[in-house]
């Protein structure tokens, strides 16, 4: 058990028994918060959250099934206390997505041992959430993730074909099953540059989805997020993975990836519009950003669409020198960012993030 730990104990005014506080508090960071003043800000570091709710109060249901449905909640295990096992409480819990209950007052040994579990077995749990196809899809694509970047970082060969295919096995998987489980298995996958680059991907897909694009150009969105930091393989991983603040000279080196990628995916006679995605996505509108400075129109679509997506991955990714911004913040936040990123296409892509219908039937076949 850790303090580095943290839970989040969600409850109403009339809650009474509260004992398990000071329990939890000897082995867990613990933050309380109320459930009408409850924002994604206050839980959205949490390993597990508690909610402790009169569920026979309408007042306290209402609130509780918006929290529930915030797409930010849905990968943190969340335990149910109910005041009794009450086969009308347990069908609410379940019914309003909770990963496990129990009834408080309990042991505190087994109260303990529960939670636990419920914050080491929640990765296996999201794993188990898949599908077989969406499970496929992830297990090939991550391996090919991996190799690629490893390959890129040896010099060896890096397959169009390879990261074709696994987009291939993605997108089917999304025409059939969706998007959201498989995007909160890699949400949980500890490189940070996998998952950055997985999370562009489907980010990219789904936002490909929205505007109603060819599979063709589906697949190429797609794949232009797996590979579009390719270069950070040349980037020396106690640089990529510092947790403390980059010196100027790091920065620089960070810098090159652009550049790198270009020269990684030249090399191997990639198509155009990946090189493209992968040495110019860090340009901005008004031409100060890198490497070629390109300004409004000599940016291409692509690499616009590809840029928001990268940007909002990185403002609600967690890594050791930065909190997590929500989804609902991070899209504010790029809304202002006019003189970089295209305004349209910020607007459409919010769509994209925050719960929305993305009509998925074309896609199938
Ligand atoms: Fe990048
Ligand atoms: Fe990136």
């Amino acid at each position: 058990m850790s303090k580095n730990i943290a839970i989040t104990i969600v409850q109403d005014n009339k809650t009474i028994n509260k004992t398990y506080i000071d329990l939890l508090k000897q082995h867990y960071s613990v933050r309380l918060v109320d459930i009408d003043a409850i924002l994604p800000e206050s839980f959205i570091d949490s390993d597990l959250m508690i909610i402790q709710i009169n569920l026979n109060d309408p007042n306290a249901i209402a609130p509780l099934k918006i929290l529930m449905a915030l797409p930010e909640r849905s990968h943190i295990p969340t335990l149910f206390l109910l005041r009794e096992f009450s086969r009308r409480e347990i069908i609410q819990a379940s019914t309003l997505g909770a990963t496990d209950y129990t009834t408080y007052p309990c042991p505190e040994d087994s109260f303990l041992q529960l939670i636990y579990n419920m914050i080491n077995k929640s990765g296996k749990k999201i794993w188990a959430q898949l599908s077989e196809t969406q499970e496929e899809a992830l297990k090939v694509s991550l391996k090919v993730v991996e190799n690629t970047f490893r390959n890129a970082s040896l010099g060896l060969e890096v397959s169009q074909k390879d990261v074709k295919d696994s987009c291939n096995l993605i997108i089917e998987a999304t025409a059939k099953d969706g998007l959201t489980e498989w995007m909160n298995t890699i949400r949980q996958h500890h490189v940070y540059t996998y998952r950055h680059s997985m999370m562009v991907c489907g980010y990219l897909l789904s936002f490909g989805m929205l505007l109603g694009l060819s599979k063709t150009d589906l697949q190429m969105l797609a794949v232009g997020g797996m590979i579009h930091d390719i270069g950070k393989a040349k980037v020396p991983l106690e640089i990529l993975d510092k947790s403390t603040a980059l010196t100027p000279k790091e920065i620089d080196i960070i810098k090159k990836h652009p550049e790198d990628g270009r020269h990684i995916l030249e090399k191997q006679n990639w198509d155009k519009v990946m090189i493209d995605i992968a040495a110019h996505h860090h340009e901005k509108l008004d031409g100060t950003g890198y490497p070629s400075g390109l300004k409004g129109v000599e940016i291409s679509d692509t690499v616009r669409i590809a840029s928001i997506a990268n940007v909002f991955s990185g403002l609600t990714d967690k890594r050791p020198n930065k909190p997590a911004m929500t989804a609902e913040k991070a899209i504010e936040r790029m809304l202002e960012m006019k003189n970089y990123l295209d305004f349209p296409l910020v607007l459409s892509f919010r769509d994209v993030v925050l719960p929305s219908k993305i009509n998925i039937e074309q896609y199938k076949r």
